[in-house]
């Protein structure tokens, strides 16, 4: 039976979590620096990494406190290695090698993407490795295979920018706040097909699992600027959101009957219920088994990171001993890598 505290600090959240194993317990607090980056359309990395330093004890202890947990109690400290902001990963990096050392506990650094993927399996634990992974996020879009625990092949990856950031640039484009994914799919709802707004299909041709979203943004950018006079703003989401949910899609039809295996979508994306739709009719028509995380643990939370951190513990798999953060750090380049 372990208690595992979990640190997240990648990007713009800070978060804190913490996992008992005994009672299958996964509680966390989240501060989202939403608020602090939203005037500039994107996230500041100085501002981000002061926002932590400013929070991340604050919210430990109100974590603990909350859940009645003595310091004395926790096992091990898991934290965000990387891959995303160095400066942001540096804080809750230091804060939770400090956090151990004072305890006298080990701290255990995370790979970000691992547990985006991991956490659907506190949710769904019937579900084993080898799956599929469609991992959609603000920094990442690619097609895994999740061979086993730190074990993970890149069938397919964006060219270019990722989906959320597709999302988020559109957004920008429209005077929305930011991150916009989560108000343009709210905005889709009350939209419909619009012949004015003609999106192109990214890498059409290809015969690939990689997608492109840069070409799409660009496209989007013009048609914006040309018809928002006489176009309700409401097509404008339905459209962009409709091409990058279509283009998610196209890559998973590909590959789906060439395994047999499940379908786990991560990430911040994950949480577009548009993309949830259209994966489960595809899993229908197709027979194939898709399955998504609770909306607060697709975006960036400390939860999936104790709870990875508890996976690798059970499983007794070895664990990272490069303690160092890292801003570049490729899913499949996690440690001892079989299947690649
Ligand atoms: O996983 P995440 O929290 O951070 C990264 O690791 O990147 O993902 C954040 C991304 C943002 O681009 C945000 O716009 C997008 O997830 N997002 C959504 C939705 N909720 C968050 N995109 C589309 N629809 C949503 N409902
Ligand atoms: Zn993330």
């Amino acid at each position: 039976m372990v208690t595992l505290l979990g640190i997240e600090s990648s990007c713009d959240e800070t978060s804190v979590a913490v996992y008992q194993s005994s009672s299958n317990q996964l509680n966390q607090l989240i501060y989202s620096q939403v608020s602090l980056h939203n005037q500039y359309g994107g996230v500041v990395p100085e501002l981000a990494s002061r926002s932590h330093l400013e929070i991340i004890a604050t919210l430990t202890d109100q974590l603990l406190s909350k859940y009645s947990i003595k310091p004395c109690r926790i096992d091990a400290v898991a934290y965000t290695k990387g891959p995303g902001l160095i400066g942001p990963l540096l804080v809750g990096g230091s804060f939770a090698r400090a956090y151990a050392q004072a305890l006298e506990k080990p701290a255990i650094p995370i790979h970000h993407l691992e547990a985006h993927i991991c956490v659907v399996l506190y949710e769904y634990p019937e579900i084993d490795f080898p799956f599929i992974t469609l991992l959609v996020s603000g920094g990442h879009t690619m097609l895994v295979e999740a061979c086993a625990l730190g074990e993970y092949r890149i069938l397919g990856q964006t060219l270019d920018d990722a989906c959320g950031e597709a999302f988020d640039k559109a957004g920008k484009v429209m005077g929305l706040g930011y991150p916009a994914g989560s108000q343009i799919s709210k905005l889709a709802q009350l939209g419909g097909p619009n012949k004015l707004i003609q999106l192109p299909i990214p890498l059409k041709h290809d015969k690939s699992l990689n997608y492109s979203f840069s070409g799409l943004k660009t496209s989007f950018m013009r048609s914006y600027t040309r018809h928002k006079e006489i176009v309700p703003l409401n097509d404008f989401c339905y459209a962009i959101e409709q091409s990058i949910v279509a283009h998610l899609i196209s890559r998973v039809k590909r590959l789906i009957t060439q395994y047999d295996m499940p379908l786990i979508v991560a990430g911040g994306v994950a949480a577009n219920l548009c993309l949830r739709r259209k994966l489960m009719a595809l899993a229908n028509q197709q027979s194939f088994r898709v399955v998504f995380p609770s909306i607060e643990y697709c975006t960036d939370n400390a939860a999936m990171v104790a709870f990875t951190a508890y996976l690798k513990l059970k499983a007794r798999v070895a664990l990272d001993h490069e303690c160092n953060s890292k801003s570049y750090w490729p899913l499949d380049q996690l440690s001892c890598n079989s299947c690649s």
